[in-house]
């Protein structure tokens, strides 16, 4: 279920409702009040100037608005936009490839950007910083190293994971913004914008339920709606009210917190597997059979927020809030678990 809520599917309907509803403009783009008034001086500032924008990080949880904002980035200053990701520049020729085939003004997204390779990397440093690129043509003693200006263009970096941006990497960004995950009021407000553009009837209930649940993620929020969507069709006249919303959701084993079945049994090996112990992250995913990566990018951040894990120096443990909303009491010594002495 969580796969299917935060990774954009392959079902090529929900790939195309997903971009319907970006925004597509720094104005439609809802909540993260702090990152984008600074956003909006940062390219106000640049267009004025009439040059490039510095290039930008961003760094949040998946679904929070990363990509989106890389295309509004690109929109408010009526550049075009170059996509790739970390993982598929695999060769320092590929980066290059793409580096010398940009114009003036133009914005290179490169998504996942802790992900890749230190050799692209190192490409990066000197394309961001003087806008050059350094080849070597010829192999052995032959060999020799020439050096290309590039157009002066903007690197928008997404990560999940700030914490892998090497320090190098990480300086030659003029703005490093993080998202937060969204508060319930944001989220009922996307859910409500959403409901607009793919013609739901949604009341302010119905609404308020979805972004209490969706996880402080406005991809969640937006997926919630469409499986409420059939279930009110399927179930009732289609509209979807509070009391339809928590039925669906009911039916979805999402709970009134916004924990699915994976975040309850990632709390149920907590406390009742390894009875409240501190537990590494690799023993943890194997408990929930999740991968390592995916327990610790996606469920617990969300679980940190809700204050029903942390993490500790000897591992992974359940807070007392976590036994109750499992309806179970914590044991008598949790609390000094969190004493790291
Ligand atoms: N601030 C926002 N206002 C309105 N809708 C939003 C906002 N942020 C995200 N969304 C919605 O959530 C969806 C997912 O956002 P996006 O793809 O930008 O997230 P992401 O951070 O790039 O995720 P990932 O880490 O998985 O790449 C978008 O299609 C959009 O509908
Ligand atoms: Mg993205």
């Amino acid at each position: 279920m969580r796969e299917e809520l935060l990774h954009p599917s392959a079902d090529p309907v929900e790939v195309a409702e997903e971009t319907s509803l970006r925004p597509r403009r720094l104005e439609e783009f809802v909540g993260q009040p702090r990152l984008t008034e600074h956003l909006e001086i940062v390219l106000q500032a640049a267009r004025q100037r009439g040059q490039a924008v510095d290039h930008l990080l961003f760094a949040g949880p998946p679904g929070t608005g990363k990509t989106s904002l890389a295309a509004i980035v690109a929109a408010e200053m009526d550049a075009h936009l170059r996509v790739t990701s970390g993982p598929a520049l695999e060769r320092a020729g590929d980066l290059a490839a793409i580096l010398t085939n940009l114009e003036d003004g133009d914005v290179l997204f490169v998504d996942e950007i802790h992900r890749l390779p230190r050799a692209v990397e190192e490409v990066l440093y000197p394309a961001m910083e003087d806008f050059q690129l350094d080849i070597v043509i010829g192999r052995g003693p032959s060999a020799r190293s020439i050096r290309l200006d590039l157009p002066r263009f903007t690197l928008v970096g997404a990560t999940t994971r700030a914490g892998l941006i090497t320090g190098p990497l990480r300086d030659r960004f003029g703005f490093v913004a993080r998202l937060e995950y969204y508060e319930p009021e944001d989220l009922h407000t996307i859910v409500t914008r959403a409901a607009r553009i793919l013609g739901v009837q949604i009341d302010s209930d119905g609404a308020g339920e979805l972004a209490r649940r969706a996880r402080g993620t406005p991809r969640i929020a937006n997926r919630l709606l469409k499986r409420v969507r059939d279930y009110a069709e399927v179930r009732a006249d289609g509209n979807v009210t509070g009391d339809i919303a928590r039925a669906a959701l009911e039916v979805f084993e999402v709970d009134e917190r916004g924990l699915d079945r994976t975040d309850r049994a990632v709390l149920h090996a907590l406390c009742v597997v390894f009875a409240g112990n501190p537990v590494g992250l690799g023993t943890l995913a194997v408990a929930v059979n999740e991968e390592p990566d995916t327990v610790e990018d996606v469920y617990e951040p969300f679980l940190m927020k809700q204050g029903l894990l942390q993490r500790t120096p000897r591992g992974r443990v359940a807070t007392a809030g976590a036994f109750a909303h499992l309806g179970l009491s914590p044991p008598a010594g949790l609390a000094n678990l969190f004493d790291p002495s």
